[in-house]
């Protein structure tokens, strides 16, 4: 008893064993499950990835439709969940809506929170994956003062998410398959990344036998700070604060002042030391979707200079400080036309399914509650005079 490692960061800890993820950051190697994510990006849909991530194996044709209809019978979410909605400012952040109402789901599902029992676990799992992409455009069209629009069983699940996000009870447009396409690979993407702050926060809660709603919503406000889900959205508003490409100099100067905090969002990762392998696959869907939607923004240009003058640089060079996910991923979601508010929103939808499959994998083998130490640096023993 007393002696632990003093390991400030988790910069060199494992808190568990797992079989969903593995990452080389020296490599820039991302493995789902076994299988590379250029393939699965490729290859594979989300629902694909998700089937893969809970289950281990990708699903055959039978597996995949019967586990689409099981998503498709729960992507409504309960009427009275509106009234959470109303209780917060129309201004109110998505995020912190999500965090709300993602946390109020365990308030509805009473007869399924038995962490023992593997099909309690499953459909919560289920649960969560259908009714995120809800939430989310219901947060959404709250902030803008449009009706809330019910769920399309008969489009993709990205298809459907857009249609939400988008479409009126006036007007229902067909949602483009080349944004369906680039929604879909950014939910793939995004689907899961080993022990994150989030995941780590997921299983951290999970631990101490708290119910998988809880347990989101603790991921959910674990991935909102800037140095992680927040950073999708920290680019949009950096290149807002640059402006033209005529300050990118003195911006970049100001990442590499010590004194400064300023950071260039998008850019570092703790584990890739090399690049992101989800960054590659991200630049070539960003690439795609703003050749197919002939975009001319000059926000984006800004975007793609600043890349070209920073992966010139020496600071960056040394530091290993490569264009991570998000840096590709916000500009691809404003192209789309998702605000910016929600782009943090959509990391977490996307998460969700790696978050819940490592909360179901904990709970199906034996794991101890999380209960890091500390060094103590406060005062001795004393007395009050
Ligand atoms: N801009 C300028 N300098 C940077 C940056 C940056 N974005 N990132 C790291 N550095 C410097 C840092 O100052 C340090 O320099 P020095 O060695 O001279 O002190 C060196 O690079 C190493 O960085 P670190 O802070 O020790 O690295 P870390 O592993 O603790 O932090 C990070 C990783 C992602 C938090 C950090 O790179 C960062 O804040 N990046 C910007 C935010 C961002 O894009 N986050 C998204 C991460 S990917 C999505 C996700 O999974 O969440």
């Amino acid at each position: 008893a007393g002696a632990y490692t003093f390991d400030p960061g988790f910069m060199a800890t494992a808190s568990c064993e797992s079989k969903i993820t593995f990452i080389d950051g020296d490599k820039g190697i991302l493995l789902h499950r076994g299988y590379p994510i250029e393939q699965l990006a490729e290859k594979a849909d989300y629902l694909d990835t998700c089937y893969l991530l809970l289950n281990g194996e990708l699903p055959t044709a039978e597996q995949k439709a019967q586990f689409t209809d099981v998503i498709k019978n729960h992507t409504m979410v309960h009427e009275q969940l509106k009234s959470f909605f109303n209780g917060f400012r129309r201004d109110a952040h998505p995020m912190a809506i999500l965090c709300g109402v993602v946390g109020a789901l365990s308030a509805f599902y009473h007869d399924s929170l038995d962490n023992n029992n593997p099909q309690h676990r499953e459909i919560s799992a289920h649960r969560l994956i259908a009714k995120m992409p809800t939430i989310a455009a219901m947060a959404y069209k709250y902030s803008i003062g449009q009706p809330m629009m019910y769920p399309r069983n008969d489009l993709g699940y990205a298809e459907n998410f857009l249609h939400m996000m988008f479409n009126t009870p006036c007007e229902e447009k067909p949602i483009s398959p080349v944004l369906a396409k680039a929604m879909d690979r950014i939910f793939v993407l995004h689907a899961d990344h080993e022990q994150n702050a989030s995941t780590s926060t997921v299983r951290s809660v999970g631990s101490t036998g708290a119910n998988p709603f809880a347990c989101i919503a603790a991921g959910i406000a674990a991935l909102w700070g800037p140095a992680h889900g927040g950073a999708n959205e920290a680019v949009l508003l950096m290149l807002d604060e640059i402006g033209t490409v005529e300050n990118v100099e003195k911006f970049l100067a100001k990442a590499k002042d010590k004194n400064d905090p300023f950071k260039l969002m998008g850019f570092g990762h703790r584990v890739y030391k090399n690049f992101d392998p989800r960054a590659r696959v991200m630049k070539k869907t960003c690439d795609e979707v703003l050749a197919e939607l002939g975009i001319n923004d000059p926000q984006l240009e800004l975007a793609m200079k600043l890349e070209e003058i920073a992966l010139k640089d020496p600071y960056f060079a040394e530091r290993n400080l490569y264009p991570n996910v998000d840096f590709y991923s916000g500009i691809i979601l404003k192209a789309i036309g998702i605000p910016t508010s929600m782009f943090t929103v959509i990391f977490a939808l996307s998460r969700t399914v790696g978050w819940i499959s490592h909360w179901k994998e904990m709970l199906s083998g034996p794991y101890k509650i999380n209960r890091p130490r500390q060094l103590y640096t406060g005062s001795v023993k004393r007395d009050i005079p």
